[in-house]
């Protein structure tokens, strides 16, 4: 084999740590409507994100497992525990989104969308879902990064329901490598070309699909709310691009994934997750995927 088509090897610190933290939030009582400070327009977007967890997690971990032969033992702990990282908040947000349902909201709409676009890819080879999942925990681990590292975004949110959030974002940075490296395990005689070409190509379709579902989602939900038309359009946007602005603050780590060496511990984010979860001591440690 040329150097040119060797193998980027993964750089996950040899550390890493993933440990499943099996946690239930805000089952003892009802959540308000409008959550996220009162504000519509932020519980409809967290809310649109939250309707795809369950689905998305579950393909998530479908298209990972289907590569885990012949993967060496330290990433076959590294899926097994990606495994339960995705189950478990999967379980939290269908128990949230149903709290959502509950309030009031019709997520129908929503679930269908997500099913419609994963529909898609059954049609492609597996290696496709793989590239998909891939793009979508960079999505994943990026979010967190924001959430976690600016607390504007969660201020004046519901504790209990902050505290679903912020958990699930601390994990998806501990295992924000697993899908890329069973990416390059999966992919290891390709040529680092053709490699680059499928990456970069499926991380700009789920980029246009995760910014119009999701736009579609919360505008869908503000509808519910009697906020249609430009006035939604005018305050989802602002909410969205500019104050916080999550999508803007995220757009710099998201151009990092088309670099011809980039991997997803290029940046080690782990002091976040300590922040988030290290005084939280009321966690079961999970010791096998489920
Ligand atoms: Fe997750
Ligand atoms: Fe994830």
């Amino acid at each position: 084999m040329k150097a040119a088509s060797l193998p980027r090897a993964s750089v996950t610190p040899a550390d890493l740590t993933i440990t499943p933290r099996d946690r239930r939030f805000g089952r003892d009582e009802a959540t308000p409507r409008w959550w996220h400070g009162n504000d519509p327009v932020a519980s409809a977007l967290y809310n649109a994100l939250s309707a795809t967890f369950p689905l998305g997690e579950a393909f998530f971990v479908e298209s990972v497992r289907k590569f885990r032969g012949g993967a060496d033992p330290r990433l076959a702990g590294e899926i097994a525990a990606f495994t339960t990282q995705e189950v478990i908040p999967s379980r939290e947000h269908l128990a949230f989104n149903r709290r959502a349902a509950d309030s009031g909201y019709d997520l129908t709409k929503l679930e269908e969308r997500v099913t419609a676009r994963l529909a898609l890819l059954d049609a492609k080879p597996p290696i496709a879902s793989l590239a998909a999942t891939m793009a979508l925990e960079h999505f994943t681990a990026i979010l967190a990064h924001e959430l976690l590292d600016d607390p504007r975004h969660l201020a004046g949110a519901d504790p209990a329901t902050a505290d679903l959030w912020r958990w699930h974002a601390s994990e998806e940075i501990e295992h924000k490598g697993v899908a890329y490296d069973t990416w390059l395990h999966a992919t290891k005689s390709w040529p680092r070309g053709k490699r680059w070409k499928v990456k970069a190509k499926v991380m700009l379709l789920v980029t246009r699909n995760f910014v119009v579902d999701r736009t579609a989602g919360a505008l869908d939900l503000l509808r519910q709310d009697g906020i249609v038309g430009a006035r939604a359009w005018a305050k989802l946007l602002w909410y969205q691009w500019v104050r916080p602005g999550m999508f803007r603050k995220i757009a710099g780590a998201w151009a990092k994934y088309f670099a011809p060496r980039f991997h997803p511990w290029d940046e080690d984010d782990r002091h976040l997750i300590g922040d988030a979860v290290a005084a939280d001591t009321t966690f079961r440690k999970v010791r096998r995927a489920v």
